[in-house]
């Protein structure tokens, strides 16, 4: 898709209708997001997620995912006890989860872990720039590399990611001239942007963001593309009201008995 120059659409699946929907219209790339803890677990950050609850949410996606490639996050602390441990981590992800592929947040500290990984043959998809497992070093969810230092680190730890093996590349709340700039030097793993601007090989959003439902912080770079919140607000209130008012159900919504039947029942 990067040499067709066709722009790669990803988006976050936590569950097998959210799969079903990526797969039937079209998404490149289902992402099981440990953003997962907040949008559909009632954490506070990614932090709380275990690699049990993880697991648990990546094999109902796989079960509604055939065409778009498959790919988890590996939950925080699953990954930087050792190169080994990353690797049984990585092996339960792929094999009792179903995922094609695995993200890890991070630079030059996760490189060797990551060359480890796709040696082996697991597909490993990079994620630089603002790093939500790291909110709290990071001072909070803030757009990250906006001087030339932090720049220049970003770009140094895109190259390295993709010296390692890394497929692709998430860029998360970066200036856009260096998603772009990112997106131009890297030779063969493609960039997947979110907050990194439109020069980038594709697009990332969070599915709650994406259609509305997520009622928390909405970041600079979150479009709403549909308003689901309002419309499960109008089918919950339509509901309780039908209940309230005995309007529902309605008798073509019961099951009926033969007069007879029922006439004996009666006696
Ligand atoms: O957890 C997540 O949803 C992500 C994407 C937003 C890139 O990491
Ligand atoms: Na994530």
């Amino acid at each position: 898709m990067r040499e067709a120059g066709k722009p790669i659409a990803m988006l976050t699946a936590y569950d097998y209708p959210t799969a079903r929907a990526c797969e039937a219209h079209g998404v490149d790339i289902t992402l099981v997001g440990d953003s997962l803890a907040q949008v559909c677990l009632g954490y506070d950050d990614t932090t709380r997620l275990t690699l049990d609850e993880m697991l648990h949410h990546i094999r109902a996606v796989a079960r509604g995912s055939r065409t778009p490639l498959l790919v988890a996050d590996m939950p925080f602390g699953t990954y930087h006890a050792s190169t080994e441990d990353a690797i049984r981590n990585a092996v339960r992800i792929v094999r009792e989860g179903g995922a094609e592929a695995v993200k890890l947040e991070g630079g030059l500290e996760i490189v060797d872990t990551v060359r480890r990984l796709t040696r082996i043959g697991i597909p490993v998809m990079a994620h630089v720039g603002l790093l939500p497992q790291r909110h709290v070093m990071l001072s909070g969810y803030r757009a990250q590399a906006r001087d030339a230092a932090g720049a220049l680190d970003v770009l140094q730890s895109a190259l390295a990611l993709e010296d390692a093996g890394a497929f692709a590349v998430v860029l998360e709340a970066i200036p856009h001239a260096l998603g772009t700039h990112i997106t131009r030097k890297l030779q063969r793993a493609v960039t997947i942007g979110i907050g990194a601007g439109a020069g980038t090989d594709g697009q990332v959003l969070v599915w709650d963001d994406m259609v509305g439902t997520w009622d928390g912080h909405q970041a600079k770079f979150v479009r709403r593309f549909a308003d689901v919140r309002t419309e499960v607000e109008r089918g919950v209130k339509g509901y309780v009201q039908a209940v309230r008012e005995r309007t529902f159900p309605a008798l073509s919504e019961s099951y009926g008995m033969p007069k007879a039947e029922w006439e004996r029942f009666e006696q």
